[in-house]
């Protein structure tokens, strides 16, 4: 499979999923969400990853002057969370209908910003050094390519101001096998593979949480220009 047909599965698969029950197919904890549970579950998100986190994310800046980055938003459930404590959020997703759902829930905020990407960079924003936070949950863990996760590091690190904050959640589950067309069931990192991911795109990985498990947390640095 080429990486063209990957992406492009990446893209259709997640149509599907959006069209048939995207709110499900975000957050399968549930098949019938109501708008506010769904956006409540976004907000726990926030409050456990972010709101608990603030020292290493803001680095002293207030939030409302902050540009934070989202990849992978699906229907907005975290982005409406992340719109309610910083200034300008943007944020990316590989399903058009994806984007679709997160635009209609969204609507009428004018400091978020929704982008459909083609699932491996983020072309499509070309504001380089300028934001000051990014953020992904539950969207690496379905990428069954290291090179694609590799290149959106890389893509992260090109638009973050250094010392920025990259925060995101890869499977840490090593037994988890993943082939090149099952877009649900992504590659997993062992803390080696996390390690050296981060010095290959110019990162200091400072922390990491949940090696062997589905939720491995990864805090990575923009490292100072030298
Ligand atoms: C399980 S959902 C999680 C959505 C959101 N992060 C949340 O927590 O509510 C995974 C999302 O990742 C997106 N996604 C999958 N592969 C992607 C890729 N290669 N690039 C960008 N987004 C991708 C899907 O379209 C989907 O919206």
């Amino acid at each position: 499979m080429t990486l063209d047909e990957q992406l492009k599965k990446m893209a259709q698969d997640w149509d599907l999923r959006a069209k048939e029950n995207a709110r499900y197919y975000v957050n399968t904890e549930r098949q019938d969400w109501t708008d506010e549970e769904f956006f409540r579950s976004g907000r726990r998100t926030v409050e456990e990853e972010i709101l608990t986190d603030m020292t290493n994310i803001c680095q002293g800046r207030d939030p409302k002057q902050m540009k934070v980055l989202e990849i992978g938003c699906g229907a907005g459930r975290v982005t409406n969370a992340l719109s309610e404590i910083f200034g300008e959020v943007w944020a990316v997703d590989v399903s058009a209908e994806m984007i679709r759902q997160a635009t209609g829930a969204l609507a009428g905020k004018q400091h978020v910003h929704l982008v459909q990407c083609n699932g491996t960079d983020l072309s499509g924003i070309t504001a380089s050094g300028t934001f000051d936070f990014a953020f992904s949950t539950i969207v690496f863990q379905h990428i069954p390519s290291y090179a694609v996760i590799e290149n959106y590091v890389r893509e992260v690190h090109r638009l973050l101001r250094p010392g920025a904050l990259f925060k995101f959640q890869v499977q840490g589950d090593t037994s988890i096998q993943s082939s090149p067309e099952d877009t649900w069931l992504g590659v997993s990192f062992s803390d080696a593979r996390a390690v050296e991911m981060a010095e290959n795109c110019g990162f200091e990985p400072r922390y990491r949480h949940g090696a062997g498990q589905q939720y491995f947390w990864l805090w990575y640095f923009k490292k100072p220009a030298s």
